[in-house]
């Protein structure tokens, strides 16, 4: 199968890009993003960089003609372009709506119809996960008091994408995924962070964990429309557990 991968260079898309060149269900895999991405380091034996392609995105509003012939016939797509609750203020709240809400439905338009009608899989619908978060909230009645606007923003989007795949008469699956805090051994959450988490309640995950249980997703079919933390948790445990057993 062909994937993409949107957001290359970012935190999760990273392992995800990592774990998807040693699949061997995995034929190729588009690097998605603002810059190009290396073939990542500290990759098992199992991995065939060749199969990674790096594409450059300048405009993901309106994909250019070379783009689009990069993401054609791709059977799969992991969309983790978002600026993550800890950047807001860093960019007006429009772009903040567009980048977390425009991008990823456009996104999820382009390469459904970009999909090949010959591939050997094309009885298979267009797969697009959503990585969006715990704290997302899709029912406007029910603001949440930490972060508001935000969480119904990735509420809205993932209400959006949901919608565009029901709509497609099977062409499309879609699966919005709401992870909580992700860390890794190289990213550990600091202490301090982790305290203030656990009072509020929010869950954690590992970013192996997310990676593995969104590549098996996409290559098996959703188990359900939403994915929450212990779904991703569970099923990116055994994912690992498996490849690690084949290895
Ligand atoms: N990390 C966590 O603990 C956590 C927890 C819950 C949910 N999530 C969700 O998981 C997803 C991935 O998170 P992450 O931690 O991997 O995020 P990240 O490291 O910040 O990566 C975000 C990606 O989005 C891209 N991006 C940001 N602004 C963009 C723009 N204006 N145009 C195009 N691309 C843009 C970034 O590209 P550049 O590198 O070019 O900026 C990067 O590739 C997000 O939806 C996030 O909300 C993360």
């Amino acid at each position: 199968m062909k994937l993409v991968v949107a957001g290359s260079t970012g935190f999760v898309a990273t392992e995800v890009i990592r774990q998807a060149l040693s699949i061997p269900a995995i034929t190729s895999a588009v690097a998605l993003g603002r810059r190009d991405v290396p073939a990542p380091e500290n990759s098992g034996p199992a991995t065939d960089g060749a199969k990674l392609k790096s594409v450059v995105c300048e405009n993901w509003e309106e994909y250019s003609d070379s783009v689009k012939q990069e993401l054609a016939g791709a059977d799969a797509c992991i969309w983790t372009i978002a600026i993550t609750p800890s950047k807001p203020k860093t960019a007006p709240w429009e772009t903040v709506c567009k980048v977390c809400r425009d991008y990823a439905v456009t996104g999820i338009e382009t390469m459904s119809q970009l999909r090949g009608r010959n591939s050997d899989t094309d009885k298979q619908p267009f797969r697009f996960v959503y990585i969006s978060g715990t704290a997302s909230q899709r029912d406007p009645a029910q603001k949440p008091r930490l972060l508001g606007d935000y969480s119904l923003l990735r509420g809205e989007a993932e209400t959006r994408i949901l919608d565009f795949a029901a709509k497609s008469q099977g062409a499309v699956a879609a699966c919005v995924a709401k992870p909580g805090i992700i860390s890794s051994p190289a990213k550990p959450t600091p202490l301090m962070r982790q305290a203030f988490y656990a009072v509020i309640g929010l869950p954690k995950l590992q970013v192996a964990e997310i990676a593995a249980a969104l590549l098996d997703q996409v290559a098996r079919g959703f188990d359900k429309d939403t994915l929450e933390n212990a779904d991703l948790e569970r099923i990116g445990q055994k994912a690992l557990q498996e490849a690690a057993a084949d290895a």
